[in-house]
């Protein structure tokens, strides 16, 4: 593999031929000047929709043609997809029902550009055909082939698989997101909850990269995995608080909760001075009546869209610097999408589902 100058890794690789079926969804750009590969000669491809609000039941997989990219868009052969808790609240309804049916599901994804519209051009510059990128945040990466704005397209970093790149990006710049709201820097303890899940995992790298302290909650099974990331296990449930204490009895400067539960909240509170260094992305309902820190969707809450689409590159640094890595839970193929679906709903997965087409 060669490296572009403008940093996009280039693919010297070639995949398999896209089936050709059943055209259900209209070419979106039909008429675009687009620079277009030979592997996007034939467009048709599967995509992931629900196709009603409800669970992975709703699902169902189609065949689409997206067009070529119009200006400013590429075109994506997709080698792996991210799978977040997001997406079935996304089409379960838990985030509304107003979106069109059929909904494309996905929000990251990573893989080859084939085709590139006029000015196209990504966070780090010009975007070539035969570029392996990391997508997001985008709608529908649960498919064999997107056609999505430049501008979601980081370069992958060479050193990282597809299946670990497709994971990077949702729960790394959430990640960066809670850890710059909380301002943790050198010499802080930081009390993670959650500590071995998507976005947990990210944190406690990240923190650890700054140079801070981590304890992080978790089942006693997967202490080991805590330990591994560089941090200090501690098992939730009841007494939590008084085996953090027992282990940072100068006390927790920041807590941040990517889990939700009331314990999450309570013993942030009980542990850490100052509110404003308390973060949550799950526990919106307690996190609202505390007047600790609400981050993402969602009333109330802060999205941090700015800090979060500036982390992708601070996300693709820190993984070449070999300081943070993508652990992958399980990968499923793109037709047992339902399995992938309730294999996240468990709220135990230890690391990233990923679905690879
Ligand atoms: N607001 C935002 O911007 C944003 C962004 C991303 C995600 N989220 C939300 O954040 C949550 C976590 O996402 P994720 O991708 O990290 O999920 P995940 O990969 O499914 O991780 C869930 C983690 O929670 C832990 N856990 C389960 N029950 C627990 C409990 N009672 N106490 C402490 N830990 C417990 C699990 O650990 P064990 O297996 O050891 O039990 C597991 O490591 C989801 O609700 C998601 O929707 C929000």
């Amino acid at each position: 593999m060669e490296v572009t100058r403008l940093g996009y890794p280039r693919a010297t690789e070639r995949k398999r031929p896209l089936r050709a079926q059943t055209v259900h969804v209209p070419p979106a750009h039909i008429g675009s000047a687009s620079r277009t590969g030979a592997r996007d000669a034939c467009r048709m491809s599967r995509a992931v929709v629900a196709t009603a609000f409800g669970g992975p039941e709703v699902l169902a997989i189609i065949d689409v043609d997206d067009g070529p990219p119009g200006p400013g868009q590429i075109a994506v052969d997709v080698r792996a997809a991210g799978v977040n808790p997001s997406d079935f609240k996304f089409y379960n309804g838990t985030f509304g029902r107003s979106a069109p049916l059929p909904l494309r599901v996905g929000s990251e994804a990573s893989g080859i550009v084939t085709a590139v519209g006029e000015g196209a051009v990504g966070p780090c510059g010009q975007v070539a055909v035969g570029d392996e990128v990391i997508l997001y945040r985008i709608n529908g990466g649960y498919a064999d082939r997107v056609v999505v704005d430049a501008t979601t397209a980081v370069p992958k970093p060479p050193s990282m698989g597809f299946e670990e790149a497709a994971g990077l990006m949702l729960t790394g710049a959430t990640a960066v997101h809670t850890l710059t709201a909380t301002t943790v820097g050198p010499g802080d303890t930081i009390l993670v909850h959650g500590a071995t899940g998507g976005v947990g995992q990210m944190v406690v790298q990240i923190a650890v990269a700054r140079r801070a302290r981590v304890i992080g909650t978790a089942s006693a099974a997967r202490h080991d995995v805590v330990r591994a990331l560089g941090a200090e296990p501690v098992t939730y449930g009841d007494g939590l608080a008084d085996r953090v204490r027992a282990l940072a009895p100068d006390g927790v400067d920041a807590a941040i909760d990517t889990v939700g539960t009331d314990e999450a909240i309570d013993v942030s509170l009980e542990l850490v001075a100052d509110r404003s260094r308390i973060a949550t992305i799950a526990g919106f309902g307690r996190g609202r009546d505390t007047g600790i820190k609400l981050l993402g969707g969602g009333p109330g809450a802060d999205p941090g869209d700015d800090i979060r689409y500036a982390a992708r590159l601070e996300l693709v640094d820190l993984v070449a610097a070999g300081k943070l890595s993508v652990s992958v839970a399980a990968t499923y193929p793109l037709t047992d999408v339902a399995e992938s679906q309730k294999a996240i709903m468990t709220g135990h997965t230890t690391g990233k589902i990923i679905l690879v087409p």
